[in-house]
């Protein structure tokens, strides 16, 4: 059931990432098509396709907490309340709604490159929810917000379909304030029991090795909270 609701919603991948021919970014090669990535790879991990708004349900799936532990993984991130964070790659705001009540004296700038994903927030903010969430449209390689000015990016199961995680690596890195943190959290690709397909996961080895590519410093890791994924911490020195 939890493999045919992922391909159901991998169903509904965009084309958001642009032309996938040759290019010649560093650590980027084109590679043969696999069912849920782009023909492209970066540092030798296919890049998967972006979940359409289509899915936006799926995000909201009331089995969503017990599957992947998610009222477990915002206590992790350690907030304060004059936090600054950017929810990026936000989706329907699941997170962003979540971690809103948490910073009252601070904003969440929820990021997303999908108009019809923001509209959904942009919704659930008119009815009266998270009055210091901003949303923000991103492109593919830029979220757009501004230099030095998060604590904390929050990263949850999007990282692995960025079209330009290079580029997108340095912006956030820009965006970041110096000491402030990224919470990549991804599906544990060392664990053949997480029933998601493999261009969806990622090892800690191969975040580790992407972060650092944009000056990005891990912090800690911890596999075992949350069911299915990984949280990775990493900072700007
Ligand atoms: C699988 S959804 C996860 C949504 C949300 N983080 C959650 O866990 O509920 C991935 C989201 O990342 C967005 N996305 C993909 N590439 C992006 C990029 N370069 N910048 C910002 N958002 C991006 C997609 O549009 C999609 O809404």
């Amino acid at each position: 059931m939890r493999l045919f609701l992922k391909a159901a919603v991998t169903a509904f991948v965009v084309s958001l990432a642009g032309a996938t021919g040759a290019l010649s970014q560093d650590g980027y090669t084109n590679t043969p098509m696999s069912l849920d990535g782009i023909g492209k790879s970066y540092m030798g991990r296919e890049i998967a396709a972006v979940m359409g708004y289509q899915g936006a349900g799926w995000l909201e799936r009331s089995t969503r907490v017990e599957e992947e532990g998610t009222d477990k993984l915002v206590p992790l991130l350690n907030l304060k309340p004059t936090d600054v964070v950017a929810d990026i790659g936000a989706g329907t705001g699941y997170f962003s709604f979540r971690i809103s009540p948490l910073v009252p004296q601070g904003k969440v700038y929820a990021n997303d490159i999908q108009k019809e994903m923001l509209d959904i927030i942009a919704a659930r903010k008119a009815k009266g929810e998270g009055a210091n969430i901003i949303t923000v449209q991103g492109g593919v390689a830029d979220p757009k917000l501004p230099p030095n000015s998060i604590d904390l990016m929050l990263l949850v199961d999007v990282y692995h379909e960025f079209s330009y995680p290079r580029e997108m690596g340095q912006a956030m890195a820009r965006a970041l304030k110096p000491g402030g943190r990224i919470a990549l959290v991804e599906y544990r690709g060392e664990d053949d029991t997480v029933p998601i397909k493999e261009v969806h996961k990622m090892t800690e080895a191969q975040a580790k090795k992407e972060m650092a590519a944009v000056g990005l410093t891990w912090v800690s890791t911890d596999s075992k909270t949350l069911p299915w994924q990984h949280l990775m911490i990493f900072t700007k020195p």
